[in-house]
């Protein structure tokens, strides 16, 4: 790829904008993809828990990936590199394609990525919020998915999600290739399954009212909300195809800012009050769960979250990639939001 221009995190970029665009590409293609047409209204279960709320944080971190791996390179150079590593898939799509078809199929990449990824964390937060899990009756600063619909279409709802995830990533008639659609699939399926997410609520189920040691709360943290952010990050690198060096700083970016999210989401718990958070505050210690609050106390859970903040910005300061401003301030985001 050819040299670009380093552009430092100082020199600013207008976040609000920057944020404004790719939300409103991804409650479109949401709004578009998971359609109502699912029988016997599960249809209506799955658009209840995936639109009209939630940050879209790891739809913002696909995207703001993408964007870095391919910032200052253009779709053919991205392509080229890809064909080196994919051998004749890549280049025997490439043939033919123009730049901007080249550029149309990564991009599509991106959104269905950062769609998917998105599906797979509206589904575990209706499963999460079952009263064989959390128990719990507001989400998004609505009644939970169960609450309105019953336990077995929640349940059938989550099911569905996790399906059309997938489904969302390997499309006929694409520009998308195939090699390419197969990466995204494992990422995901990895992030969510039982060496992630999956793996990480079931630590979780077992270790309520245990006093966890702080490397087993941190494994239990990692894997039940970091491995899902994390793999956002690492599907917007495979979308501009990252490889090497960028690609290890950026899943490093991916489990700091990961596992922070975790601690932010144990304070928030205790500091934070339900209309903020849109979900009801105090559930942790009500229902006796470890968390970084009830191990650390609460000064030395925020000095935790600031030292993994400082770790995800150095990261990125050793990615090489010439414009990751979106990543950075995505970090900035989850450690200091309110909700
Ligand atoms: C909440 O995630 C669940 C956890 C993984 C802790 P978010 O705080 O990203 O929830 P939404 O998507 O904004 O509702
Ligand atoms: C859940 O963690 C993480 C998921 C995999 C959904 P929490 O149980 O702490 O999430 P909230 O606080 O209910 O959003
Ligand atoms: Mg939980
Ligand atoms: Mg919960
Ligand atoms: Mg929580």
């Amino acid at each position: 790829m050819s040299a670009v221009p380093m552009i430092s995190e100082s020199q600013s970029l207008d976040m609000t904008a920057w944020t404004q665009t790719r939300l409103s590409r991804v409650e479109q293609a949401l709004s578009q993809w998971v359609g109502d047409g699912a029988p016997a209204g599960l249809g209506d279960a799955m658009r209840y828990a995936v639109l009209d709320g939630g940050k879209r944080l790891r739809p913002l971190l696909v995207l703001a990936a993408y964007e870095a791996v391919c910032s200052g390179a253009t779709a053919s150079e991205v392509h080229d590199d890809a064909a080196l590593r994919a051998g004749m898939d890549e280049a025997a799509l490439r043939a033919g394609l123009d730049e901007a078809a080249l550029r149309a199929g990564l991009d599509e990449a991106a959104l269905r990525a950062a769609c998917a990824v998105e599906l797979i964390h509206a589904y575990s937060l209706v499963h999460d919020d079952m009263p064989c899990m959390d128990n719990d009756v507001l989400r998004r600063g609505k009644p939970t998915v169960h609450v309105q619909f019953g336990e077995a279409q929640a349940l059938l709802a989550g099911d569905a999600l996790q399906a059309f995830a997938f489904e969302l990533l390997t499309p006929d008639n694409t520009l998308i290739p195939a090699a390419t659609q197969a990466t995204l699939c494992r990422l995901l399926a990895r992030a969510a399954g039982s060496a992630g997410m999956a793996g990480g609520q079931a630590i979780d189920l077992a270790s309520v009212g245990v006093a966890l040691t702080e490397d087993q709360l941190r494994q239990m943290h990692r894997l039940k909300t970091g491995a899902l952010l994390q793999g956002s990050v690492l599907m917007g690198a495979a979308c501009g195809h990252a490889v090497g060096a960028a690609y290890q700083a950026l899943s490093d970016y991916g489990a700091a800012m990961g596992l922070a999210f975790q601690v932010v989401d144990d304070i928030l718990d205790v500091v934070a009050d339900s209309a903020t958070l849109g979900k009801t505050a105090g559930k942790d210690a009500a229902a006796d769960k470890p968390t970084y609050v009830s191990l650390l106390g609460l000064a030395r859970a925020q000095a935790y979250a600031q030292e993994l903040l400082a770790e995800a910005h150095e990261a990125l300061a050793r990615s090489g990639l010439p414009d990751t401003r979106a990543l950075a301030a995505l970090a900035d985001m989850v450690v200091r939001r309110s909700h």
